[in-house]
């Protein structure tokens, strides 16, 4: 009996120690841990969200075929400098093929989004689709690609269609809603000479007194539009009323021309063009433009906020539009020291 008691003691006492003993870690132990795990869970999935310094950006623009290309460029690289993102730049000459190039270098160098100028606006499902693949989203600036809806994140850029409209309500002013026009067109099968040749003739189409007798594309380029204004003056001569040109560029060029073919441009043909650089300001202010419709290059800023929404996977909508507006020769004086391009 009193060995039994003292056997009873022991495994008491015993167990007590081990209660206490443990009491002040082991229990704690796994209580905590699946805590500390949570916490370890859920902290990468707000760390997971990109940063502007942590975006490699590859962008393949088209050339630098105007005073817009070169402002909107401009836009591009110094936003990114900025904002400290990572870009990968390509200049394609104004060809598609090396802009299909740039777009499959930065596939393989697995950038986080692709920003693209398309020069022409067919061509580009097979490519896209690549980075779709690859899970790279691609983001449309400046022109619009004809590509189904999946295979790009948005489009940031202007409403040509509109600008030819504005154009043509300009012309109708300027020619006070008679006359016989020749039209410098952009680069063929871009969607800016598509959509502007549609919206200006939208317009003018209960315009009956108003007549397109030439449309011939000048590339966006001075020197095009030089030549090919050269060309229509041999054909048309003083039969030439007005001048639509799809870009200021071209209208700068075709100016010279018109000089050199013993005409005042901006009185014997008028001119009405596209894009709202400065060149176009100083033609107003010497009296050799009639009218420029706006379309706003500056498009850095917007580009990056919109890449970076895309990569961290939050909603945008399909089309980003700019803001642009219509200038006139009256406002050029004043407006031309605050032209940004
Ligand atoms: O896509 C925009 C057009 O491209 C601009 O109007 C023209 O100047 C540029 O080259």
């Amino acid at each position: 009996m009193k060995l039994s008691k003292v056997l009873l003691f022991i495994v008491a006492l015993t167990t007590i120690l081990s209660v206490i003993g443990c009491g002040a870690a082991a229990p704690a132990a796994p209580a905590e841990a699946p805590k500390e795990e949570a916490k370890a869970e859920a902290q990468p999935a707000s760390s997971d969200k990109k940063t502007y310094e942590d975006l490699v950006v590859g962008y393949a623009q088209i050339g630098a075929e105007s005073e817009w290309r070169t402002a909107n460029t401009a836009s591009i690289k110094e936003e990114a400098e900025k904002l400290g993102v990572e870009l990968k730049f390509s200049d394609a000459q104004q060809k598609q093929e090396n802009q299909i190039k740039a777009i499959r270098s930065f596939i393989a160098q697995q950038v986080d989004v692709i920003g693209v100028s398309p020069v022409v606006e067919t061509g580009w499902e097979t490519v896209f689709q690549e980075a779709k693949d690859a899970g790279i989203p691609v983001i449309l600036v400046d022109r619009r690609a004809a590509v189904p809806e999946d295979l790009y994140a948005t489009y940031l850029g202007s409403d040509f269609v509109e600008e030819g409209r504005r154009a043509g309500e300009a012309m109708d002013k300027v020619l006070e809603g008679k006359g016989k026009i020749v039209e410098l067109v952009g680069t063929v099968g871009s969607a800016p000479a598509n959509d502007r040749a549609k919206g200006f003739r939208e317009y003018i189409a209960d315009k009956p007194d108003m007549e397109i007798i030439a449309s011939q594309s000048g590339d966006f380029t001075r020197a095009k539009g030089k030549e090919v204004m050269e060309a229509f003056l041999k054909s048309y001569g003083k039969d030439i009323n007005a001048l639509y040109a799809h870009n200021d560029d071209m209208a700068i060029g075709a100016i010279q021309a018109i000089e050199e073919y013993g005409l005042k441009p901006g009185e014997d043909i008028k001119i009405v063009s596209v894009d709202a650089v400065r060149g176009a300001f100083e033609a107003m202010i010497a009296g050799k433009l009639n009218c420029t419709v706006e379309c706003n290059p500056l498009l850095g800023p917007q580009f990056y906020e919109l890449a970076l929404k895309v990569v961290n996977g939050e909603e945008v909508a399909k089309w980003v539009p700019s803001e642009e507006g219509v200038y006139y020769p009256e406002e050029a004086e004043a407006l031309l020291p605050e032209r940004k391009y």
